[in-house]
């Protein structure tokens, strides 16, 4: 058999990547992505909608010198499936080119490292015209021309990204100062959320800074870390040696969030549609607001997310794609993750009765507790954790505890308000009053609990302080006398 060498029309190739599907925001996510893994502690950038305009990105990392930047430009600069160091945000030794000319005609790489500045730059008209990988090696005076890099020789190290020609930016608008109005928060939001693990510096990170135009990020966590309560222990998967990190949360309820604290966690509508897991890849947040089809997005489970932490040497089971935003979970961890979906669907719920400041006070424990919200309306809810409850949610199977906990939600807000209104103000003694019914049913169901249980006077003492069976100390003492 002949053998053809058959590499690809320059022109064509480099056309054809830019519909990977790339929006501004994953663009630009994708270039911080390098700086991280130069080890950059701040990223700034820049955009101009001038005569001339012109989007930067700066970064202090460790840059690059001639021969890496000239490799840093080729498309597939490092072979997917090469082991990478474990703090390494890349993958597919593309994005700097696919995610920059996604959104220009001409993207220029600067960098500066030991004292050296290199430059080069990929032009798709040059290519278009030249039909040829056509790259160009930027003299000094070319450099100089580059905006801001003074600021990079300033920062003594690291690279400067300029994106020229910006057609696809504006495609579709009046003027690229009314597009990038419009886009610009929307970059800020995603980037305060995607990175918001580096912005905040966590423990073995290097905390970064970012900026777009000299305005400073913060950091915006969906989990509310210092807020929420985790309701499960953390889990862990090992694949082929590497870990999985699996950390369930529940948020607070609205009732005790600031205005600002439920705009940051995508508004009361938002909340519901972004309930989820949250995937983040070497703490970079890949994926989120999904179950993965493996529930469905309910009002119950709104505030529940679980973070998950992948490391990058599982990037082919997590099926990674080349913008990062598409990830899904492996067959052995969808079982893990559906076993927690599942243990969450019934522990969230006790969260929901601690929605707002209990105001029932007893030292017993009470089957109904009265609520005041924030609102200053009040509620009230079938206490979760009432023995009874509890030990029947316990006895029983997870489709039946889904049952009984919608039971108990249906009975809670299904109260009579009105027609217990009308009575109690027309003086009408109410069933549930009758003395005599209460005691029954006390009697029948201690005798039933006694029936049951190993130890009648362990039974007995926890019956003490449970309300309404505590009312009835001597009932509860005649019932005891009886078994012995
Ligand atoms: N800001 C930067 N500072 C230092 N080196 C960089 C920077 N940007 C890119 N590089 C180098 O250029 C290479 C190519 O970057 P590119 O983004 O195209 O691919 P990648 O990051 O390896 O993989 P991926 O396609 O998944 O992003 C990187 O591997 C890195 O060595
Ligand atoms: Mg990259």
């Amino acid at each position: 058999m002949k053998e053809l060498i058959l590499p690809p029309y320059a022109p064509v190739l480099m056309e054809s990547t830019r519909a990977l599907g790339y929006t501004l925001e994953a663009a630009i996510a994708d270039i911080l992505d390098n700086s991280i893994t130069a080890e950059a502690s701040r990223i700034d950038i820049f955009f101009e909608p001038s005569d001339n305009p012109y989007f930067s990105i700066l970064d202090n990392g460790s840059g690059m010198n001639d021969l890496e930047l000239n490799n840093a430009m080729r498309y597939g600069s490092r072979h997917p499936k090469e082991v990478r160091d474990s703090n390494d945000l890349g993958r597919f030794g593309l994005g700097l080119k696919t995610a920059s000319l996604s959104q220009c005609r001409c993207l220029t790489v600067v960098s500066l490292k030991k004292g050296i500045l290199s430059g080069r730059r990929w032009d798709l008209d040059l290519i278009s015209q030249r039909q040829e990988w056509v790259l160009l090696e930027l003299g000094e005076t070319d450099i100089n021309k580059i905006e801001h890099i003074n600021k990079l020789i300033e920062n003594k190290t690291g690279t400067l990204i300029s994106w020229t020609k910006l057609d696809r930016i504006i495609v579709g608008e009046y003027s690229l100062e009314e597009t990038f109005n419009k886009k610009m928060p929307i970059v800020r939001e995603h980037l305060e959320m995607v990175f918001h693990r580096y912005l905040k510096g966590e423990q073995g990170l290097i905390k970064l800074e970012i900026f777009i135009n000299n305005n400073p990020l913060q950091g915006n966590d969906p989990f509310l870390i210092e807020k929420s309560y985790q309701i499960l222990d953390d889990e862990k998967v090992f694949i082929d040696g590497s870990e999985i990190l699996i950390k369930p949360y529940i948020l607070p309820h609205m009732s005790n969030l600031t205005s600002t604290e439920i705009n940051k966690l995508g508004g009361s509508d938002g909340l519901r549609n972004q309930q989820g897991f949250y995937i983040y890849r070497n703490k970079r947040l890949v994926v989120w607001g999904t179950w993965f089809r493996l529930a469905r997005m309910e009002d119950s489970s709104k505030l529940a997310r679980v973070m998950v932490d992948i490391p990058n040497s599982l990037d082919e089971q997590w099926t990674l794609d080349i913008r990062k935003s598409i990830a899904s979970p492996p067959d052995v961890v969808k079982k893990s993750l559906k076993r927690i979906v599942d243990k969450i669907a019934l522990g969230s719920k006790r969260v929901w009765v601690t929605r707002g400041r209990r105001e029932t006070e007893s030292s017993n424990i009470l089957l109904w507790q009265r609520f005041r919200n924030r609102d200053g309306t009040v509620q009230y809810d079938i206490n979760r954790e009432y023995p009874l409850i509890e030990n029947l949610l316990e006895s029983i199977g997870e489709s039946e505890q889904k049952q009984l906990i919608n039971l108990l939600r249906l009975i809670e807000i299904n109260i009579p308000m009105n027609a217990l209104r009308v009575d109690f103000n027309n003086d009408c003694k109410v069933s549930m009053d009758d003395e005599d019914e209460k005691l029954e049913l006390i009697r029948k169901m201690v005798e039933q609990l006694i029936s049951i249980s190993n130890d009648p006077q362990v039974v007995i003492e926890k019956l003490m302080k449970v309300d309404p069976f505590a009312n009835y100390p001597e009932l509860l003492k005649e019932l005891l006398e009886e078994v012995y």
